[in-house]
């Protein structure tokens, strides 16, 4: 959606204007249903709500895949090349990164991607002041879109590292996408280590995106306050409510913000009419089966080499190796 200059905010007009998320969000809330990027989630406060939520009850991702990491680190660090950098895309906190290093001797450096601009830049330097002897090389980059990696690793080997399940928040089909892109960044013969959230309970996966302290609810509702803040929006919070359930159908959760009433919302100068009850869909996160995740590396040109699970089955680390690069 194109909008005329004048309509803009008067703080977007004298810069900072971040055409790509106003075009994106002004897209979002045109369409039938409205839907927002869950990559605005992470602007800095949205960056440490996340770290919060990784640190809730209810919320056994990150636990499960830290003790995978911590029991299987020597396996998954001796597939890795000698010499490799090591690219981690979606790095966040480094917190995952930071179990492998140790059963990392020999890395020409480590590039953390991420789209939090401000939080990759104060994570690098807490975890290069923690590893002096590593390189750390921070890219602020939407890793969705072609980037580029320091021109001083073009002759390294490369590896990725892709924990989180971060791939779970997008469609399949995008997922796959990224997959084969992320091949054509590493090089062919890469290796990528991807955490996959697996398929389970459904009151269990219902309880950890709708925790009983509100921090998932404080996360979903900052993605107004960013818009607010950034688009010169004029949302009122609290006549929005945090919605989060899991589809069985579609294997996915799904987050929402339910308009608590009938009410007009303007954002840039462009008016949006939300009818009571009426959702704002702002993030997938599909879970798979070990066999369905090997399938869908495998259709982006990813041989499947190994998977590690915890013993109760919730969470899975697989190593990928890149056979086929496949052209756009
Ligand atoms: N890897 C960490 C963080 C996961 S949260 C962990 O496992 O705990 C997802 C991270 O990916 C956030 O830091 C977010 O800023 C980043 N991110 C989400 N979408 C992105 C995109 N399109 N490009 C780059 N980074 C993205
Ligand atoms: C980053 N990503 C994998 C998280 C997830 O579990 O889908 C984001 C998140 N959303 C709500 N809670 C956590």
């Amino acid at each position: 959606m194109n909008v005329p200059l004048p309509h803009l905010a008067p703080a977007l007009r004298d810069g900072g204007l971040d055409r790509t998320f106003l075009q994106d969000v002004l897209g979002g809330l045109s369409a039938p249903k409205k839907h927002l990027s869950a990559k605005y989630f992470y602007d800095r406060r949205g960056s440490e709500l996340f770290e919060a939520i990784t640190r809730l009850p209810e919320y056994y991702p990150t636990r499960t895949e830290l003790a995978i990491l911590d029991r299987d680190g020597p396996e998954i660090g001796a597939g890795l090349p000698p010499g490799a950098a090591l690219v981690e895309f979606g790095s966040g906190s480094t917190a995952k990164v930071r179990r492998l290093l140790p059963h990392l001797t020999d890395l020409a450096a480590y590039v953390p991607v991420d789209v939090s601009e401000e939080f990759l830049r104060s994570e690098a330097e807490e975890l290069g002041r923690d590893f002096p002897r590593l390189r750390v090389e921070p890219v602020a980059a939407d890793f969705t879109k072609p980037f580029a990696l320091p021109d001083d690793l073009a002759d390294a080997p490369k590896a990725g590292f892709f924990p989180g399940s971060t791939i779970g928040n997008f469609e399949p089909e995008m997922a796959a996408g990224l997959l084969a892109s992320f091949a054509r960044t590493l090089g062919a013969g890469a290796t990528l280590i991807v955490g996959i959230d697996l398929v389970k309970d459904k009151a269990v996966l219902d309880a950890a995106y709708d925790d009983s302290a509100g921090v998932t609810a404080a996360f979903n509702l900052n993605l107004l306050a960013r818009i607010n803040r950034e688009l010169g929006a004029d949302f009122d919070l609290d006549a929005f409510s945090h919605q989060a359930f899991f589809d069985e159908n579609l294997g996915r959760i799904e987050m929402h913000l339910v308009s608590r009433r009938s009410q007009l919302v303007t954002v840039a100068g462009v008016p949006f009419h939300f009818a009571s009850g009426e959702t704002i869909h702002t993030e997938n996160s599909y879970k798979y089966t070990v066999p369905g995740f090997r399938a869908l590396a495998r259709g982006a040109g990813w041989e499947h080499a190994r998977v590690w699970t915890d013993p109760d089955g919730l969470f899975s680390v697989h190593a990928l190796t890149a056979s086929t690069i496949r052209r756009q």
